[in-house]
C-alpha cells in the first residue's frame, strides 16, 4: 500500500465535519452568472490578435534562436564543428556543451517541486539520450538567419547500445513503485482462477500507439536576464513549477524567476517545462541578450514528450446473472528511466465497475527515448479502450444490450477501495444518452446498410478522475468604484478559465459580470493552480472562495456602528446588486462603495489559501459520460466515417455551458483521432519520430468530424468548490472504444489495436 492509499484508507473514518475542504461551498445562493452560456472574455482579444503569446513577445535586442537535433538515441558526440554555423550571416553563437553555461539536472515531475519533462542534464556533456535531443542552439539576428545557420550545424556520433525497440523492452518490463501515488498492482479474491471456471468470457490483447499533442501554437519561449533576474514569457500550462524548476536548474531564489503566460494557445499537457525554455534562458545568459525560441513543428516532435504506447490485457468473466465474476486489465507501457508517467490505464478499472474479484496490473519497458507524457486523460483515454471495448463483446457474448450490461454491474461503493462516491450518475447519462441518441434503432452487427456503406452504433463510458491539488492562493480587491478584481497564477490555454472564474466572481459578490475581472498568467501573482488533471477550476474556485470570505470578514470586522451592516456576520449576508444585502431583512443592503466609504479606504485587499483537498481523501471522485457514435464503414474501401456522436456526461454543476460544450466536444474530437487516425510513427531501429509534421500524423480535420451533440446531469458533486467537477479531459475518454463498437456493429469486424485505419478493415 502506497503513503497516499493509507492516507486514504485513514481517513475515509473521519467524520466530514472534521475534514477542511469538503464543505459544500456555496451550492446555495443567488447565481445570475453560474451556469449561463458566457462567451469567452478573452475571445475579442484573440480574434483581434491583440492576445500576445510567448512568441510574440519583442524585446530590444533580441536574437532568435533554433536548435540543430541529434539523430542517434543514444551514444556520444564524437566530433562537432560549429565554425560553418558561425560564420553564417547573422549569427551572434552557437552554444554547444563546450560553451553552455553550467546547468543543474533538473527535476522531474514527482522529484521535489520539479516539473521537468525528465530528469536529465541539459546540454552539459557530449552524452545524447534520444533521437532528437538538441545538440546545438543557433542565435541570430533573425528567425530565418537561425533557422539556416542550424542546417551547417556539423556532428557525428559515436553510437551506444540502445533500446529502441518497445519488443526487446518488453523482456524487461516491471511494475513501477507507484503509478500516481497508487499501487501499480491490485487484487481481490483470485481472478484468474474466477476466469478459468466461467463460462462467459473475453481474454484479449488491445494496443494503443504513440501520440504526439499538436496544439495549433508550437511551444515558444522569450527569455530576458535582468542582472541575476530571469524573466521568461512561456506558452506554459504549470506557471509556478516552472518557476521552482528553473530556479533549481540556474541556481537562483524562486523569487528570481518570474514567469509570464497570459494566453496559451492549446496545451493538452504538452506545455509544461522541457528543454526549449532551459536551453533559451542558457543561451541567453550567454549572450548577454534576450532570446526568443519559436520551435519548428519538426523540433516539437523532437523535444516535446507525447503519449506513450499501451499494450493492454482485459479479460472478464461473467457471472450467469450478467454481472462481473473478474475483472482483469494488465499491461505495459513503454517509459524512460528519467520520468514517471506511466499512463495509468488500470485507473477506469479500479473505480467503474462491480466485480467479485480483479486483478488490475501495470508494468513499464524502459527505452531510450524521448520521455513520454501527459496527454489529455493520460491513462483513462488509452484504458477505457480496452475496457470498453471488452466490456462490449461480453456485452455480445451475453446477448445483453451493453448499456443494460453496464447498469447490472454499477458498483454501490468504488470497488477498489471501498470508499463512497462523492457525486455518480453514470447510468442517469447512459440513460438521457440513449433517448437523444436514439439508441433504439441499434441493430444486429452488419445488418444495416445504405448502398456501399454499412451502418453501425456503439456505447462506451467517458470517466475521468476529479481532481484538485495542494496549494493555491488568490488575492481579491475590491475597489470604492464598485469593482472588484480576483488574481492567481493560473492558465487559459482556451478553456475558459478567465470567463468562468469571473462569472464566479461576479456571483460571489453581487456584482454584475462587467465590473469584475479576473487576472493569471503571470507567477508573480499568488500560486495557483496547474491547469493539469483537469484540477485548475476546482482549485481556483476554492482559492477565490477563501480569499473572498476573508475579505468580507475583514470589512465586517472594521465597520462604524452607524453602519446597515454593523454586527452582522459574514454567513448572515447576502451579496447582490453591487453590495451587501443582510439575509434575514431584505429592506437592508448596502453597496460596496458606501462600505468602503464607511471604512475610510478606497479598496480592500485580502489574499487566502484554498483550504487542502480532504475532498479527495474521504470519497471515490470521478467524472462519468456514455458517449454514443454513429459509423458508416464502406464495404469496399473500409474508408470509416463518423457520422454522428453524442456525449452524455455527468460532471457535477456546469458552469457555463458555451465554453463546456466546446471543451467536451474538444475531447471528443481528440477522440476520433485516437480512434482512427492518430500515431506517432517511431522507428524501433534508431528511435527516430518518422512523422514529425501534421501532413503525416493525422489530427482529425472537419471533414472527419460530424456534428457533436452534448449533453449533462448537471447534478452538483455536494464535496466539491460550486458543485462542479473539472472538464478538460473526460470528453477524449471512451471514445475510441464507442468507435470501435460502432464499427463492430456496423461490420462485424472487431478491431483491438488503434488507430482503426481502414487496411484493419479490409
Ligand atoms: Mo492534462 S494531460 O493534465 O493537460
Amino acid at each position: 500500500m502506497t503513503l497516499q492509499e493509507m492516507m486514504k484508507t485513514v481517513l475515509r473514518h473521519v467524520p466530514e465535519a472534521l475534514l477542511p475542504g469538503t464543505r459544500p461551498e456555496q451550492l446555495e445562493g443567488p447565481r445570475p452568472n453560474i451556469g449561463v452560456a458566457t462567451p469567452r472574455i478573452d475571445g475579442p482579444l484573440k480574434v483581434q490578435g491583440k492576445a500576445r503569446f510567448a512568441g510574440e513577445v519583442s524585446l530590444d535586442g533580441m536574437l532568435y534562436a533554433a536548435l540543430a537535433h541529434s539523430t542517434i538515441a543514444r551514444g556520444r558526440i564524437a566530433h562537432l564543428d560549429v565554425s560553418r554555423a558561425e560564420a553564417a550571416a547573422g549569427v551572434a553563437l552557437v552554444m554547444t556543451y563546450r560553451n553552455a553555461p553550467r546547468l543543474k539536472t533538473p527535476q522531474a515531475f514527482g522529484q521535489g517541486s520539479g516539473v521537468a519533462g525528465a530528469a536529465l542534464p541539459v546540454m552539459q556533456d557530449e552524452q545524447i539520450h534520444w533521437n532528437g535531443e538538441a545538440v546545438a542552439v543557433v542565435l541570430a539576428a533573425t528567425a530565418e538567419q537561425a533557422n539556416y545557420a542550424a542546417t551547417l550545424v556539423d556532428v557525428s556520433y559515436a553510437l551506444e547500445p540502445a533500446i529502441t525497440d518497445f519488443q526487446r523492452a518488453k523482456e524487461h518490463a516491471h511494475q513501477p513503485e507507484s503509478v500516481l501515488g497508487e499501487s501499480p498492482l491490485l487484487e481481490i479474491g483470485d481472478a484468474e482462477s474466477a476466469l478459468a471456471k466461467a463460462s462467459v468470457r473475453v481474454d484479449q490483447i488491445y494496443t494503443t500507439p504513440r501520440h504526439n499533442h499538436n496544439a495549433i501554437e508550437l511551444h515558444a519561449v522569450t527569455v530576458q536576464w535582468q542582472d541575476d533576474n530571469l524573466v521568461v514569457h512561456d506558452a506554459t500550462q504549470m506557471l509556478n513549477g516552472t518557476v521552482s524548476t528553473l530556479a533549481q536548474v540556474f541556481d537562483l531564489k524562486p523569487e528570481q524567476v518570474r514567469v509570464l503566460s497570459p494566453f496559451v494557445g492549446g496545451g493538452f499537457g504538452g506545455k509544461g517545462l522541457w528543454t526549449h525554455q532551459m536551453l533559451a534562458a542558457a543561451a541567453a545568459k550567454l549572450a548577454g541578450r534576450p532570446v526568443r525560441l519559436s520551435l519548428s513543428r519538426e523540433s516539437v516532435y523532437r523535444l516535446i514528450g507525447g503519449r506513450t504506447l499501451t499494450e493492454q490485457r482485459v479479460a472478464l468473466a461473467a457471472n450467469p446473472d450478467g454481472t462481473l465474476a473478474a475483472l482483469i486489465h494488465s499491461g505495459v507501457v513503454a517509459m524512460t528511466a528519467h520520468n514517471s508517467v506511466p499512463e495509468q490505464f488500470t485507473f477506469p478499472a479500479r473505480h467503474l465497475y462491480a466485480a467479485d474479484t480483479m486483478r488490475l496490473e501495470q508494468q513499464v519497458a524502459e527505452m531510450d527515448m524521448l520521455a513520454n507524457t501527459f496527454m489529455r486523460a493520460p491513462g483513462e483515454s488509452v484504458g477505457t479502450f480496452a475496457l470498453e471495448s471488452a466490456l462490449d463483446e461480453l456485452a455480445e457474448q451475453l446477448q445483453l444490450d451493453p448499456i443494460e450490461l453496464r447498469r447490472r454491474i454499477e458498483p454501490d461503493k468504488d470497488p477498489a477501495s471501498g470508499a463512497e462516491f462523492s457525486s455518480r450518475h453514470l447510468i442517469k447519462a447512459y440513460a438521457d444518452g440513449a433517448k437523444a441518441f436514439g439508441w433504439e434503432q441499434r441493430a444486429a452487427p452488419g445488418t444495416r446498410r445504405e448502398g456501399e456503406w454499412l451502418i453501425g452504433m456503439g456505447v462506451a463510458t467517458a470517466t475521468y478522475p476529479y481532481y484538485r491539488m495542494p496549494g493555491s492562493a488568490a488575492r481579491v480587491r475590491l475597489a470604492a468604484d464598485g469593482t472588484a478584481h480576483a488574481s492567481t497564477a493560473g492558465h487559459e490555454m482556451g478553456m475558459g478559465t478567465a470567463t468562468v472564474q469571473a462569472q464566479h466572481l461576479a456571483d460571489r459578490l453581487g456584482l454584475p459580470l462587467d465590473r469584475v475581472s479576473f487576472e493569471y498568467g503571470d507567477s508573480a501573482l499568488p500560486a495557483g493552480a496547474m491547469a493539469g488533471g483537469s484540477s485548475q477550476t476546482a482549485g481556483t474556485l476554492a482559492a477565490v472562495e477563501a480569499a473572498v470570505s476573508q475579505l468580507l470578514k475583514d470589512l465586517l470586522k472594521q465597520l462604524p456602528r452607524d453602519s446597515g451592516l454593523h454586527g452582522c456576520k459574514a454567513d448572515a449576508l447576502v451579496p447582490r446588486d453591487g453590495g451587501l444585502g443582510r439575509s434575514d431583512d431584505a429592506s437592508v443592503h448596502v453597496p460596496y462603495p458606501t462600505l468602503l466609504r464607511q471604512l475610510g479606504v478606497d479598496h480592500l485587499e485580502a489574499k487566502a489559501d484554498a483550504p487542502a483537498p480532504m475532498e479527495l481523501m474521504r470519497y471515490s471522485m470521478h467524472s462519468y459520460g456514455a458517449q454514443f457514435c454513429e459509423v458508416r464503414v464502406n464495404a469496399i474501401t473500409g474508408e470509416v466515417r463518423v457520422s454522428r456522436f453524442l456525449g452524455s456526461f455527468d460532471t457535477g454543476r456546469i458552469l457555463n455551458p458555451q465554453t463546456a460544450t466546446s471543451q467536451f466536444r474538444g475531447g471528443i474530437i481528440m477522440g476520433i483521432g485516437l480512434a482512427l487516425t492518430e500515431q506517432t510513427e517511431f522507428d524501433p531501429r534508431s528511435g527516430r519520430i518518422m512523422n514529425r509534421s501534421l501532413s503525416e500524423y493525422h489530427v482529425p480535420v472537419h471533414l472527419d468530424v460530424p456534428n457533436i451533440e452534448v449533453m449533462w446531469t448537471d447534478i452538483p458533486d455536494p464535496h466539491t468548490p460550486l458543485g462542479a467537477h473539472g472538464i478538460g479531459e473526460i470528453g477524449i475518454t471512451g471514445v475510441a472504444a464507442a468507435v470501435a463498437n460502432a464499427i463492430y456493429n456496423a461490420t462485424g469486424k472487431r478491431i483491438r489495436s488503434l488507430p482503426i485505419t481502414l487496411d484493419k478493415l479490409l
